[in-house]
């Protein structure tokens, strides 16, 4: 275990502010900071930093802690392995822990491996079994300067070879499986064998150049086209972007976010070396978030198909939402940039790139393409298209400005427009107070359930539980007061979840002092979020002094003696009860 100094320690060189900043744009509110929630989607920010006391806690889903806890929910590590990130990040080095032991692989190793694996799919490329992979590349046009600039290789076709050469390297079947080189065998379970297999490989680079992941992509076209990375230790999908590490250095001040791996690959080869593509998934709020790290800029080129412009919409809107100015370019006679480039060359592809539209006019452009606007009928429907989506624009003259274009656009009369528009903005907000009230009762409600299932059997006494157990999380001299004078003990509490938080409170108390950030090592992460909550019940009252913390102490104790009282009642009944029946039968 980490002694509850290093702890402490690793949070004082990592503020929460800090940490926090990266991922939410936060804005100060009083004493505290405020924000868009970043687990879950929200309008209106509900997610509070209190940097007083290094915690934080969102009103609408629930999710709350320190530092720790939300570093493991946004990077999603375990307890360990969110305390080295802070460490890394932070620049100092935990007390070894051998992790072999507790059957964890770590970050830095599972790098190691793919490092390696990485070398050992490029090397196939340039031997007798690698020809496959080699012809593939020919056949994509790729230059042999290409493959090396993206380290782009091939795993050839068999059951262990990269096994086999891991094994030799110092790697065990264990780092092999968590880091997703290799799987179980589900007919026996001792065997492991390559997940990639007669594959081209692409490996994901992040910004600071560890290979955290692998794509593998099928000669022909079976399926699945491409296999990647499972998320492991060293990777999460949903925070990574294939190529950023060449992207972010290049010079053109924007990014190009593509689908594929291939299209990226086929830009940086035509000489735009600023694109990028998510991960086999359609963009997150997450990726918007770093995108926005190196740019304000970003030009949105999707295939040209149905799904590439659904895809489009949901990235425009996730991009606008972190003040990236956002451009929709529109392949025109290809499927995707890569075919554009083959077909029509680099130069031609700037000019579509300098053509990229705003959000707004790609909207219009979509919508004059989709209806036919010769019909009413039709053209009502798009007009009425495009006036749902003014009515999304929060500021009132970047509407107005659009109300004039779509007036334009479709030859109808400003007055008509803006009519429209605003009847659909009047019954939005009517829409959206509704489900955001039941969206957050649900949440509440379930959340509540889930973690605790106690405290519905027993309201009173989970209420008195939560407020005694806040104030000793609040004030953690107070947890040192109930030891001194052994005021409770672990059978005061009903709820199995407050107990056993209580239980751990005095095993810290006595061994080396309470730190909240160690919780985070025996409690789940939802049911740290349900201590949070009580922290912030607390926060938000002002009586929290010694003499209301004894209060309440004797009145819990109070309860729990009514509780097993009538738990003994209970059982006497019970008795005379099957005393009746045993009656009745004989
Ligand atoms: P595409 O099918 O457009 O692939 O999927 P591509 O990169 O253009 O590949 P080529 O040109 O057909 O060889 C776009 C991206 O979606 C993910 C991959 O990241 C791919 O690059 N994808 C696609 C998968 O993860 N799995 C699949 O089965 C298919
Ligand atoms: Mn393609």
């Amino acid at each position: 275990m980490i002694p509850a100094s290093v702890i402490e320690d690793l949070k004082f060189r990592n503020s929460i502010e800090d940490v926090i900043s990266s991922y939410v744009t936060l804005q100060r509110s009083g004493a505290n900071l405020k924000g868009l929630c970043p687990f879950h989607s929200e309008k209106s920010p509900s997610f509070t930093v209190y940097t007083g006391d290094g915690h934080y806690y969102c009103f609408g889903c629930g999710a709350g802690g320190d530092v720790i806890t939300f570093v493991m929910r946004m990077e999603n590590l375990d307890y360990r392995a969110s305390l080295d990130f802070l460490a890394q990040r932070c620049g100092v080095t935990l007390p070894d822990e051998d992790k072999q032991e507790k059957g964890g692989v770590s970050r830095t190793r599972v790098l190691e491996m793919n490092k390696t694996a990485a070398r050992f799919f490029h090397k196939m490329l340039y031997t007798d079994e690698g020809s496959p992979g080699r012809e593939y590349f020919m056949k994509r046009r790729l230059s042999g300067s290409t493959v090396k600039h993206f380290g782009l290789g091939y795993a050839p076709n068999s059951y262990d070879s990269l096994k086999r050469y891991l094994t030799d390297k110092g790697f065990t079947e264990e780092e092999m499986v968590a880091g997703y080189l290799c799987q179980r065998s589900r007919k026996n379970e001792k065997h492991i064998y390559d997940c990639f297999r007669n594959r081209v490989m692409f490996p994901i680079i992040d910004v600071a150049g560890n290979v955290v992941a692998f794509g593998g992509r099928v000669l022909d076209d079976s399926q699945p086209k491409y296999l990647n990375s499972a998320d492991t230790p060293a990777f999460k999908k949903s925070r990574n972007l294939f190529a950023l590490n060449y992207a972010k250095n290049s010079s053109e001040g924007s990014l190009i976010l593509c689908e594929g791996y291939m299209d990226v690959i086929a830009l940086h080869a035509a000489g735009f070396t600023n694109a990028v593509a998510t991960l086999g998934t359609a963009i997150t709020a997450e990726q918007a978030r770093i995108m926005k790290k190196y740019t304000d800029k970003v030009v949105i080129c999707y295939d040209s198909d149905e799904a590439g412009q659904k895809a489009a919409d949901k990235a425009m809107r996730l991009l606008s939402e972190v003040d990236i100015a956002v451009r929709v370019l529109r392949i025109p006679g290809a499927k995707d940039p890569d075919e554009y480039i083959k077909n029509f060359g680099a130069l031609q592809f700037r000019e579509v790139l300098d053509n990229s539209k705003t959000p707004f006019d790609y909207k219009i452009f979509q919508v004059k393409s989709k209806y036919d606007m010769n019909d009413a009928e039709q053209k009502v429907r798009g007009a009425k298209e495009l006036c749902r989506s003014i009515a999304n624009i929060p500021s009132r003259v970047e509407r107005d400005i659009y109300i004039k274009k779509v007036a334009d656009a479709l030859e109808l009369s400003l007055e008509s427009v803006k009519g429209e528009v605003a009847s659909t903005l009047r019954r939005k907000n009517n829409e959206r107070k509704k489900d955001e009230r039941a969206e957050l009762l649900r949440n509440t409600a379930r959340l509540g359930d889930r973690v605790d299932p106690d405290f519905a059997k027993e309201k009173r006494s989970g209420s008195l539980e939560g407020a005694v157990l806040g104030m000793m999380l609040y004030r953690p001299e107070f947890i040192k007061l109930e030891r001194e004078k052994d005021l409770l003990s672990p059978d005061c509490f009903y709820s199995e979840l407050n107990r056993r938080l209580y239980v751990k409170m005095c095993e810290m108390q006595e061994s080396g002092g309470f730190e909240f950030g160690l919780l985070a090592e025996s409690f789940k992460i939802e049911e740290i979020g349900a201590f949070e909550a009580m922290i912030k019940k607390r926060r938000e009252l002002s009586n929290n002094s010694e003499a209301a913390f004894l209060e309440t102490v004797a009145e819990l104790k109070r309860e729990a003696e009514r509780i097993k009282g009538r738990a003994e009642g209970e059982d006497l009944s019970d008795l005379i009860a099957r005393r009746r029946l045993e009656k009745k039968d004989q």
